[in-house]
């Protein structure tokens, strides 16, 4: 059934990404043809796929979940940092954290955090002075870096705030460093290299800080401890067993939801300040929007009045979806809409090349926030739009980085007048989230000032 399926050299593939990074799916989609599956065979080691089409990855991602779980590699190294968490693990460990977790990220309880994030990011731009030159990226980073920390420990670990992000860096470049190489990948985490060394370092630094604030609100108990991520993880009871998470179990999820939860919704909000300054209609229609709340700050309360600015988001996350890719590996062999696949083998689903379908979005280059219009998201096809995956294993900080979004977006339209002096470029090579290439400097000045 179906066309032949296009076969591409690693060579090939790995010179696209380095010459185009994510924006090269859409080469890549180009060159798979009508088949929508292309095959990079990696001889002797595995076989691997790579999906665009959106009945193939609705296919994969709902009706295959159990049988196609997250990369065993990818999750052999992150366990000895990440524990078993949520974001790596398969089968039943998954499927219980994901029940554990899953009230805690229920809407009612999500909401509660919006005049925190609001009041986080009010101190926060309070700092911007007139004509100030600034890096659009590190701004939104360090809103919603806060906002994490906030929402995860309340004020118990803002002294620790630079500890814990040089801890996360450690983590990351150590991470990152097995990500690139086979070798290192497959070393145990005591073998003595330097990326091992200083990824281990900061696991060290990170639960250090972590086991003093489950100790602590241990002894102060469920109904005297913040109201944050931290308390209901930790008092969380599973409804068969009647079980909480190990600190193990805690420490694992509090770094996931950190990692998850920040650098995603910064890119988000970057690059739509991004497509805001290039387009000055939708500029002008979101200041229309923006000035029903007649100066006051945005609540959660005003979101539902505010579509405009939902729909500039959802638009950004088509077009520059922070998680561009994801990956899957068969525990069995599959079929999936009339094709084959072995067990083992590997899936690259290209999100970014998914979005730009023109069978679905109509001039996909185009930035149109007004084909969100009419809860439009409703009636695409399956599969067609997954910036925040679909099925079971969907991102459970959807909900909180949406309204999280909304809110800052329309908080510093508000009040900032933003120039951009840079144009914003898409990175080469394989970033993990869809950042900006070079710094991107926005000049600021506060209206009405
Ligand atoms: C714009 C912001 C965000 C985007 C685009 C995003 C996107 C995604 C995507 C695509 C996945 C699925 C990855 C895969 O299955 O391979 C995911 C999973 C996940 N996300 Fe998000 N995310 C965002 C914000 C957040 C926030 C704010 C949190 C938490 C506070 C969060 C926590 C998680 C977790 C825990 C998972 C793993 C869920 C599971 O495997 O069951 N994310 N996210």
């Amino acid at each position: 059934m179906g066309t032949a399926m296009t076969t591409l050299s690693l060579r090939h593939l790995q010179r696209i990404l380095r010459e185009q990074g994510p924006a090269g799916s859409i080469s890549i989609s180009a060159e798979i043809g009508a088949s929508g599956v292309g095959e990079m065979r990696v001889p002797f080691i595995m076989r691997v796929f790579y999906l665009m089409k959106p009945e193939d990855i609705h296919a994969l991602l709902v009706q295959h979940n159990d049988e196609a779980g997250k990369v065993e590699l990818i999750a052999r190294i992150a366990r000895t940092t990440f524990g078993n968490g949520i974001l790596f693990s398969n089968g039943a460990m998954w499927k219980r954290q994901r029940k554990l977790m899953q009230p805690v990220f229920h809407h009612a309880h999500v909401k509660a955090y919006g005049e925190r994030m609001v009041n986080i990011a009010k101190q926060h731009i309070a700092q911007w002075k007139p004509n100030n030159v600034l890096d659009l990226a590190n701004e939104m980073h360090a809103i919603t870096l806060r906002i994490v920390v906030d929402t995860l420990f309340s004020g118990d670990a803002t002294g620790e705030i630079d500890e814990i992000r040089e801890a996360i860096h450690d983590i990351g470049a150590g991470f990152s460093a097995q990500a690139q190489s086979v070798f290192l990948a497959l070393m145990p985490d005591w073998f003595p290299a330097p990326a091992l060394r200083q990824k281990n370092r900061g696991a060290k630094k990170f639960n250090r800080i972590l086991e003093r604030l489950i100790a602590e609100r241990r002894k102060l108990g469920e109904a005297n401890s913040p109201q944050d991520l931290l308390t209901s993880l930790m008092f969380t009871k599973d409804s068969d067993t009647g079980e909480t998470m190990s600190n193990e179990q805690l420490r694992g999820e509090l770094l996931t939801l950190y990692v998850a939860g920040h650098e995603t919704t910064a890119n988000l909000l970057a690059w739509s300040l991004h497509f805001i300054s290039k387009y000055p209609e939708v500029a002008q229609k979101l200041l229309v929007e923006v000035d029903l709340l007649e100066g006051k700050p945005p609540t959660t309360e005003d979101l539902a009045r505010l579509p405009y600015s939902k729909m500039i988001l959802q638009e950004t996350l088509r077009m520059r979806p922070p998680v561009w890719f994801m990956q899957r590996q068969s525990a069995v062999p599959l079929t999936i809409n009339g094709r084959s696949y072995p067990k083992n083998a590997m899936f690259f689903i290209l999100v970014y090349a998914n979005h730009h379908n023109p069978a679905v979005f109509t001039e996909p280059n185009i930035f149109r926030p007004e084909r969100w219009a009419n809860d439009a998201e409703k009636n695409l096809p399956k599969g067609a739009y997954t910036p925040f995956s679909t099925g079971a294993r969907i991102c459970i900080g959807n909900g909180f980085a949406m309204m999280e979004a909304q809110l800052l977006l329309t908080l510093i339209m508000q009040r900032f007048q933003i120039t951009l002096l840079d144009e914003a470029q898409i990175p080469k090579g394989t970033p993990i989230t869809l950042s900006f290439a070079k710094p991107v400097r926005m000049q600021i000045s506060p209206i009405n000032a």
